[in-house]
């Protein structure tokens, strides 16, 4: 082939790719193209809508094994209709100091963004791991900036709630010859897989794998959001869950979780709780499905619910990721809406679907 007709082929793929994806149409798993026509580089990611328009941000991961570490930062896409996504550019880009927790290298993972009511500035969480310290660090980051789409300047890294007993201790829990969380008491807690969520009331919690993965915890931030408050509470002693999915529907609170299988999926998990600081009580699998299906999550992972307010009705699409561990930067996103049966949030996969499929499930979710 001639080099002018490759090139022409070329820009017609493009442009092709990028028209599939011009449609609002969600196509879990696919390649999903942003409006330059590349694959969205933006895993384990989070949401934030401001004025309007929604902000995708999440790891940007490049090609091979080693693109699973921090080799360029946090990337941000803007999109108006949730399809149909603009490439913002890196929000959070690592240094080349050695001597910061952000030098290339480091992993930064599952980053997720607010905005601070009172202060105006976004506010970035992230779970960093240290540079050639695999995955003991277990810190929590934390970013700022003025404008949404960055540049975020870090703040600094630090395992939450150092000192604090959580609301529901026990006196086991207390005993350091039995219990993490009684060795991390003055350090802090261990903080890997998270998500950030903020109440009707404008008080915002950090929700992580905690206790060596074992025991997630819900955490309060202090009101300007950049700490841990002291308060916290423990979701499900020894259930053994990560990659935190978080929603509010009818005044109850819902999570959804994965097991602990690294990069390789497993089975989700849902809970309902009342109050944030729980108790949470187990709804079970929410993949609805072949058992291989729900087996492994459509072979994704939770990472974040986005909640919608539609024609009167509320609704959420739940977020995960399909990991590619051998070519980080081929993983794959798969949105679904979220159903009810009864009390349960539920999801069905779809090749594919649109926000007009999304107005046509019942709006009969639980009330409050
Ligand atoms: C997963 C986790 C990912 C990443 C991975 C590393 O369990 O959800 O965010 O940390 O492990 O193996």
């Amino acid at each position: 082939m001639k080099n002018t007709t490759r090139r022409l082929l070329a820009a017609a793929l493009l442009a092709a790719a990028a028209h599939a994806q011009a449609d609002d149409t969600f196509r879990p798993g696919a390649l999903w193209p942003d409006d330059k026509g590349v694959h969205i580089n933006a895993h384990g990611g989070g949401l934030l809508e401001h004025d309007g328009v929604y902000y995708w941000f999440g790891e940007h991961k490049v090609a091979g094994e080693a693109g699973n570490v921090a080799q360029v930062g946090v990337h941000v896409y803007s999109s108006r209709n949730l399809t149909d996504w603009h490439d913002d550019g890196i929000a959070l880009a690592v240094t080349d100091d050695p001597a910061s927790d952000i030098v290339r290298g480091a992993i930064i993972e599952r980053p997720k963004v607010i905005r601070n009511p009172r202060t105006g500035k976004f506010v970035m969480w992230f779970h960093l791991e240290l540079k050639g310290h695999r995955y003991d660090a277990a810190r929590a980051g934390v970013a700022v900036a003025d404008k949404v789409t960055g540049p975020y300047v870090y703040q600094g890294s630090f395992r939450p709630d150092a000192g604090a007993w959580p609301v529901d201790v026990t006196p086991a829990d207390k005993d350091p010859a039995t219990s993490t969380l009684a060795r991390d008491h003055a350090g802090g807690q261990m903080a890997r897989d998270m998500t950030l969520f903020v109440d009707d009331d404008g008080t915002a919690y950090d929700i992580y794998a905690s206790e060596e993965n074992h025991t997630m915890h819900v955490s309060r931030l202090t009101p300007d959001y950049l700490r841990s408050a002291g308060q916290y509470a423990r979701m499900m002693p020894n259930g053994d869950d990560e990659a935190p999915a978080i929603f509010k529907h009818g005044g109850k609170y819902y999570l959804v979780t994965s097991g602990l299988t690294g990069w390789a999926p497993n089975a989700a998990k849902s809970y309902v709780a009342d109050h944030i600081l729980g108790p949470w009580k187990a709804l079970g699998n929410p993949v609805r499905g072949t058992p291989e299906q729900q087996k492994i999550t459509f072979g994704g992972q939770s990472t974040y619910a986005l909640t919608l307010e539609r024609n009167g009705c509320t609704r959420h699409i739940l977020m995960f990721d399909v990991w590619r561990k051998m070519d980080a930067i081929d993983g794959r996103y798969v949105w679904l809406p979220v159903e009810w049966e009864g009390d349960k949030p539920v999801v069905r996969w779809r090749d594919r679907w649109t926000l007009a499929d999304l107005d046509k499930l019942p709006c009969d979710g639980p009330k409050g």
